[in-house]
């Protein structure tokens, strides 16, 4: 009895060690945060921060980019990629003002991968749902993430962290909307701040204010 016990233990530890070995340590970046980063060097001047089409450039163009947060809702992933690529965008149909784009919207071909177009199109879906607001640089936030979180939440944020199998325990799903969106940004914060149940550590007097803003705008665009 004693020894199939300790085979079963042996044959963890062994099942432990490969599974340490085969996870990645950096983490693929989520695509809505991948989709942050080439929205703010490459839209951010005529849209916006927040997508609302009030950019630093705005003022000196004459057609008005467009408000990212309303227009995006109606429009499906195939309709988003012609009107960022360029590609075929003459084909769009059921604007307000006139059928066509003009091209005041710069057409940006190729110089975007099919990969990064789909982050752009996630990151436009995240300004458009505007449940959450990002409080913090979410950059900072993921480098805290994989710092102090990933070894329970998971290098992607799915709660599947080395800790779990160790402990036992099932952390919150970062990746997953239903389990984030109905909770408030304040709501987050004192989470991290004060623990939550037995295994969620509480964090105040580790991070401060900024960090852990930073830490949920990151867990926000996780969920996208
Ligand atoms: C030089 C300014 C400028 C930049 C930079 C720019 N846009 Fe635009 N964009 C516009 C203008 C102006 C319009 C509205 C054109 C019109 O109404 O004919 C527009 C329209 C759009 C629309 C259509 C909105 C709709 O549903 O009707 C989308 C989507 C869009 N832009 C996404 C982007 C993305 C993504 C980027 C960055 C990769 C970007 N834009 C960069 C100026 C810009
Ligand atoms: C020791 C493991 C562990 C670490 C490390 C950890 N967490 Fe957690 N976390 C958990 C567990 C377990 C839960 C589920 C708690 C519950 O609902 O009982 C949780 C839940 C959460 C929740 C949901 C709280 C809520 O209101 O439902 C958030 C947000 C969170 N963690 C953020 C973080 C952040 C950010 C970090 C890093 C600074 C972190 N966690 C580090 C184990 C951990």
């Amino acid at each position: 009895m004693k020894r199939t016990n300790m085979k079963i233990v042996v044959n963890r530890v062994l099942l432990l060690a490969v599974f340490m070995l085969s996870t990645p340590l950096v983490a693929s970046p989520p695509t809505a945060f991948e989709g942050r980063g080439l929205y703010v060097s490459y839209c951010l001047l005529c849209h916006g921060v927040g997508g609302k089409g009030d950019g630093p450039l705005a003022k000196t163009m004459e057609i008005t980019p467009a408000d990212l947060t309303t227009t995006v809702r109606s429009r499906s992933d195939t309709i988003l990629t012609k009107i960022i690529t360029g590609r075929g965008r003459q084909m769009i149909t059921g604007r307000d003002r006139h059928n066509l784009l003009s091209d005041a919207m710069p057409e940006w071909g190729a110089l975007f991968s099919d990969d990064q177009i789909h982050s752009l199109i996630a990151y436009l879906r995240f300004l458009g749902n505007k449940k959450h607001a990002l409080m913090g640089d979410p950059r900072v936030g993921m480098q805290l993430y994989q710092e102090y979180c990933s070894v329970c939440h998971g290098v992607e944020g799915d709660g599947d962290g080395i800790m779990t199998k160790l402990m036992g325990i099932m952390p919150m799903d970062h990746t997953n909307p239903n389990e984030t969106n109905h909770l408030s940004n304040q709501a987050l914060i004192e989470s991290i701040l004060s623990g939550k149940g037995r295994y969620m550590p509480a964090w105040r007097g580790v991070l401060s204010q900024g960090d852990i803003e930073a830490l949920v705008s990151y867990i926000r665009l996780l969920s996208h």
